[in-house]
């Protein structure tokens, strides 16, 4: 009785207290985020769930889709407020402040001036035909609209969550989402099996996930092999880490299991790439992220 009261204290955790310097944003994410977007079409509408003090919705908004930015915490839509007022111009100098510079020394938040620049050049992108911004106090375990969003990017709000309500947080997400959307999750120091429970929710839920079945079977005949001190690192770093004996131990047989995933993965993405772009399926994308 006592634990399942913590774990609703948990899963409340955010609506109370703010996390802190959550506003980082991954810029190499973002480029990937660009393209799957770009990349799907005729995508107006987009919510961003859990989008705490991130400008990127906002930046979305300036390249001309529509967004939802919504959250659960009260400080978090205050800023996502404040942003409704503000210029292409201060919402880049605000990321440009709390952007790090990359080893060329170059701020990475360039990243995403160059992305507004190319965009405002091409044709279907332009400030001139600027999208609409919502911001709406919003807890993403209920629901939030039914088939309206053309894309869902949900980025690192997903993967704190403990199993129901991860199930039913998908089960949201899947709902709010047009037959035929695009669902895109970037997670935060999760790998193998959390990961694959992360991906079990959402398959759950009705999404595809493309190559699933090939990652799952990788990572359970990998957790038979390996002890769980090499099993942990292998999923971050691969064998980077490990001593020279250890990687000279497992080489053999890693390299057939790399192998095997090749030719499984090939066959799967054949078998399911009808089901990308059928109009029908709902598709999620999950990217890893340790930081
Ligand atoms: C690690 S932060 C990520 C924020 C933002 N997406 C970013 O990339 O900077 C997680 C966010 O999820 C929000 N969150 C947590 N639980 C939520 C819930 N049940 N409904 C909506 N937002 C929630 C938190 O308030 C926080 O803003």
């Amino acid at each position: 009785m006592e634990n399942s009261k913590n774990v609703e204290e948990w899963n409340d955790f955010n609506s109370k207290h703010y996390q802190k310097g959550s506003e980082f944003i991954n810029y190499s994410f973002l480029s990937q985020l660009f393209e799957q977007v770009i990349a799907k079409g005729n995508v107006r509408d987009i919510w961003f769930p859990g989008c705490g003090t991130s400008i990127v919705p906002k930046v979305f908004a300036e390249l001309g889709f529509n967004t939802w930015a919504t959250d659960v915490s009260d400080f978090a839509v205050a800023i996502q407020h404040e942003f409704t007022e503000k210029s292409v111009e201060q919402i880049l100098e605000y990321g440009r402040r709390i952007s790090v510079q990359n080893e060329q020394g170059e701020l990475e938040s360039q990243t995403l001036v160059n992305y507004l620049l190319m965009y405002h050049c091409a044709d279907d992108y332009s400030f001139e035909k600027q999208g609409t911004f919502e911001v709406v106090n919003h807890d993403f375990r209920t629901s939030f609209y039914h088939a309206k969003f053309d894309c869902i990017v949900n980025i690192k709000a997903f993967q704190v969550f403990l199993s129901n309500a991860q199930r039913q947080i998908a089960r949201v997400h899947y709902d709010a989402l047009k037959s035929g959307g695009l669902a895109v999750f970037q997670t935060q120091n999760i790998v193998g099996k959390a990961d694959l429970e992360l991906k079990a929710s959402l398959l759950n839920a009705g999404f595809h996930i493309q190559g699933f079945k090939t990652s799952s079977w990788f990572w359970n005949t990998l957790s038979e092999m390996l002890p769980l001190d090499l099993l942990h690192s292998y999923g971050v770093f691969e064998d980077y880490f490990w001593s020279d004996s250890d990687r000279q131990k497992y080489s053999k047989t890693l390299e057939s299991l790399r192998q095997e995933f090749k030719q499984r993965s090939e066959r799967e993405s054949e078998e399911t790439a009808h089901l990308l772009n059928d109009g029908e399926t709902k598709v999620a994308k999950v990217f890893a992220w340790s930081g």
